[in-house]
Formats: C-alpha cells, sequence, structure tokens
C-alpha cells in the first residue's frame, strides 16, 4: 500500500493550495482547527468537499453514546468522503462498533498508547490516530507508541489504518514513513518544510547562473 498524506488544517485556501501541488490525499480536522479559520465551520466544510476527493475527517463533540451516533450518522449523510472521527472513550469506542456495521468511515481520535490503538481495531474503525507531537511534549517516546501500534496490527492482520498525527517536524514525518504509518496528517507550515533544503536552492541558483553566463541559447526559448 502506498502511504498517504492528508493535510491537518480546515483553512480551505491552504487545503486547496496543496491539494493542487498534487502531495495530499485527504483531509483531517479537530473543533480548534475549525475555530482557526475565523468563519463559520458548515461553509469551511462544503468548500473543502468541493476541492478535495479524498477521505475528509470531521470530528463529534458529543461525549455520550447516543449522541455520537446521532451525531456521527448525520455527519456522514453531508458527503460520501466524509470520515467520522470519535474520541478514544467508553461511549466512542462503543458508537465506533455500531457506526462500522452500518460501513460508516471512523477515524478513532486522541490515542495515545498501543492499548488504545488495540480497542479502535478491535471495533473496527477505519483509522486510528495515535497523536505523536503531544506524547513527546510530556517527555514519552510517541515513535515507539507508533512501532508497537503497527506490530500489534501486523500481528493480527487488523484493517485499521495506522494515520500518524499531531505532527511537529519534517523529521517526523520521516520517522513515520520509515515505521510503516499508513497515513500521516500534516500541518501546512510543516508541509512547507517537506519541499526545503538549502543544498536544493544554491544548486539551482548555481545551474541557473552557470547557463546564463555561458551566453548559450536556451534548448527550448519559452516566449
Ligand atoms: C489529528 O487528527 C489532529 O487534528 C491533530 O494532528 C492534532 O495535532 P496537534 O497536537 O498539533 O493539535
Amino acid at each position: 500500500m502506498i502511504m498517504k498524506f492528508f493535510i491537518d488544517s480546515a483553512d480551505p485556501e491552504q487545503i486547496k493550495k496543496y491539494w493542487d501541488l498534487g502531495i495530499i490525499d485527504g483531509v483531517t480536522t479537530n473543533p480548534t482547527l475549525a475555530t482557526k479559520v475565523g468563519r463559520p465551520f458548515r461553509d469551511l466544510v462544503l468548500e473543502i468537499f468541493a476541492i478535495v476527493d479524498g477521505p475528509i475527517s470531521l470530528e463529534v463533540l458529543s461525549k455520550d453514546y447516543e449522541n455520537i451516533l446521532k451525531e456521527a450518522r448525520s455527519l456522514s449523510l453531508l458527503h460520501k468522503n466524509v470520515v467520522v472521527k470519535i474520541p478514544m472513550i467508553p461511549d466512542g469506542i462503543r458508537a465506533v462498533k455500531i457506526l462500522s456495521s452500518e460501513n460508516i468511515k471512523t477515524n478513532v481520535t486522541l490515542v495515545f498508547s498501543p492499548a488504545q490503538a488495540l480497542l479502535a481495531a478491535k471495533v473496527g474503525a477505519t483509522y486510528v490516530s495515535p497523536f505523536l507531537g503531544r506524547l513527546d511534549d510530556i517527555g514519552e517516546n510517541s515513535l515507539n507508541m507508533l512501532k508497537e501500534i503497527i506490530a500489534i496490527y501486523d500481528r493480527y492482520n487488523f484493517a485499521t489504518n495506522v494515520l500518524a498525527a499531531s505532527i511537529r517536524s519534517a523529521r517526523q514525518v520521516e520517522e513515520v514513513a520509515i515505521a510503516g504509518a499508513d497515513v500521516v496528517t500534516i500541518p501546512p507550515e510543516i508541509l512547507e518544510t517537506l519541499y526545503k533544503h538549502p543544498l536544493t536552492d544554491k544548486g539551482i541558483e548555481k545551474f541557473l547562473a552557470d547557463y546564463q553566463q555561458s551566453g548559450m541559447d536556451p534548448l527550448i526559448k519559452i516566449s
């Protein structure tokens, strides 16, 4: 399977930029990201549906089983690409089991341990989102957690996709790719850094300067 990149943002402008660059396959949002753009979330979501043809995670705000189910079913009816993001709590896991049987796609979020990831897989979640950056923030080793989740899923052939989340650096993207995450969700400011290396910029300048200095005509003339 090819590794997928999602963009961790609710900002249609940023999402369109990276969709047009051809490097993203889907989108993850959360209630905090939704408030950051400063426009009604419904408007943002409708714009995102029109830009991205790929999985789009939208998070429930409810915390009890009945309301999580109601909210998740309504969210899933908004668009065929909706993946319902559900927090890693007992009522959430209970709801995911039902939603899986209804073929509603789910993303179990706020996962910080292999045990939590195991529960998400057992109830048939489509994605599990281990939060790497937030775990590192409290002095733990998030890469070990990710590797253990991948090892457990491989051991039992669980179908749940491992979606590495809470990403803080380009190096972390490299590390989760080496570890074998199915998906990584990346904030726009980190996506930007993936392109960058000082030797790339320096190299382009030198190639162009050398050619111009030679006075030779270009192979192709662009009018
Ligand atoms: C995942 O789906 C979350 O939206 C996100 O990765 C959280 O990251 P943060 O810890 O940078 O808020």
